[in-house]
């Protein structure tokens, strides 16, 4: 039982079978890669597994029972998520592939002919603002973007604590930039970047701003008119949901303005030979057949969070990562690369062991003790470099994890540094 009230662990487990794996050798699965991808309870596969066996068919252009079953279905999952994350309209939930697709589709918004509208276009002069701190999908669109349109991108960067250095903000967004987008929580350092300093400096030059929430959304409440940016992605995988699907929010008006991202099926109004007209959000965005099993199962996650209560899963969470923190130090040349108390931080934990490969780290945890971590750039090598490292283990905590998992952990990784003596 974790000391977070009506909070129990023990039967939250059990709602992921996987949990109880035996992995070869006889060793218990310690799961410690959720900020990877988390893993699933029965409640999701079940809804997912009774769609695709009674209910499954193409959504929005079959006139049968299972196509309009299965289109129900679909819409139904896309209210789920506009309720999950306070949308103020269903219309303003595009289902995608991933995060990465939902960044794309808003950084190729910009500088694109079709798109008539002043806030979209971009060029020479203009300038694009990201971070230090971002996973490689909130880099690369952006590089693409200013490639294709000759615009500039700069960044905030990082403390020696790993918070996003904002002390240059007023330079750093300027009456030249377009958009800034950040990670709302970083996959590496666990810090949760404070957004609205960001946001009024945005709003008073006229810029948009995103924010990439894969790491927040399955972690804590996100409000999305809350916090009051203009774009919001994340992605099913990480949310107790199948991978295959992401989610961008967008406000109404901003994605009426865009222009589509793909072309295909489903995203029209008409067709002629020599041109179209484009669908209402958010389908003008869902070319062809989308994700249909993998949204409802998105939807069911949702339904299990709510269920269990985002604001309980961040108290387990805050109550393991604390625990986290003040384990790790206790190993001799340990250093965690991120914030080191358990304020304004998630569940993420990278760290590096003196003299020791991460990947040799990750190997005999997986190998003698049954532990998943991550290892490697965690796709931030520009962050790794600014640490001026190649390479850290990750450990992540989910609503599942123990302190018992943690101390496993602790275990695992005196064991490392015996057998590198
Ligand atoms: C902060 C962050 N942004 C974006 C992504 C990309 O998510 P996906 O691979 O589902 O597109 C990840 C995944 O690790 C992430 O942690």
């Amino acid at each position: 039982m974790s000391a977070v009230s009506g909070f129990d662990v023990e039967r939250i487990r059990k709602d992921f079978p996987v949990l109880t794996r035996e992995l070869p050798g006889g060793r218990p699965l310690v799961y410690l890669d959720s900020g990877n991808s988390s893993q699933k309870p029965a409640q999701v596969v079940e809804t997912m597994r009774d769609h695709l066996t009674w209910h499954y068919g193409n959504v929005g252009r079959a006139l049968h029972v299972l196509g309009s079953e299965s289109t129900v279905a679909y819409e139904e999952a896309r209210d789920k998520i506009a309720a999950f994350v306070g949308a103020p309209s269903r219309d303003e939930i595009v289902f995608t592939k991933n995060a990465s697709e939902a960044l794309n589709l808003v950084a190729y918004a910009f500088g694109n002919p079709v798109g008539e509208d002043e806030r979209f276009r971009m060029g020479p002069g203009d300038e694009i603002v990201i971070s230090e701190m971002e996973h490689h999908s909130n880099i690369v669109p952006w590089q693409l973007l200013a490639q294709r349109t000759g615009a500039t991108l700069r960044w905030f960067p990082v403390t020696d604590e790993g918070r996003l250095d904002v002390e240059g903000l007023e330079e750093l967004v300027n009456e030249r930039t377009k958009i800034v987008s950040i990670a709302h929580q970083s996959n590496v350092l666990g810090t949760v970047n404070s957004v609205s300093p960001i946001l009024a400096r945005a709003r008073e030059v006229g810029a948009l701003m995103m924010l990439d929430a894969s790491q927040s959304v399955p972690h804590q409440a996100v409000d999305v008119a809350e916090l009051g940016v203009d774009f919001v992605a994340f992605t099913g995988h990480k949310m107790v949901g199948p991978s295959g699907i992401g989610v961008l929010w967008g406000r109404r008006e901003l994605l009426d303005a865009m222009p589509p991202f793909l072309g295909g099926g489903e995203m029209i109004e008409a067709v002629w030979m020599d041109h179209s007209t484009y669908a209402p959000v958010p389908h003008k965005f869902e070319a062809g057949t989308p994700p249909i099993v993998e949204a409802i199962g998105l939807g069911a996650a949702v339904d299990y969070l709510n269920a269990v209560g985002m604001d309980q899963i961040k108290a387990h969470e805050k109550e393991l990562v604390a625990y986290a923190l003040e384990a790790l130090p206790e190993i001799p040349g340990l250093r965690i690369i991120g914030p080191r108390t358990p304020i304004a931080r998630g569940g993420t934990i990278s760290f590096t062991l003196e003299g020791i490969h991460p990947h040799d780290v990750g190997q005999i945890l997986d190998d003698v003790y049954g532990i998943a971590v991550r290892v490697g750039h965690h796709c931030a090598r520009p962050l790794h470099l600014r640490f001026g490292i190649p390479a850290t283990t990750r450990a992540s905590f989910y609503l599942y994890n123990t302190t018992a998992e943690i101390d496993a952990l602790v275990r695992g990784l005196h064991h490392v540094q015996k057998v590198f003596g």
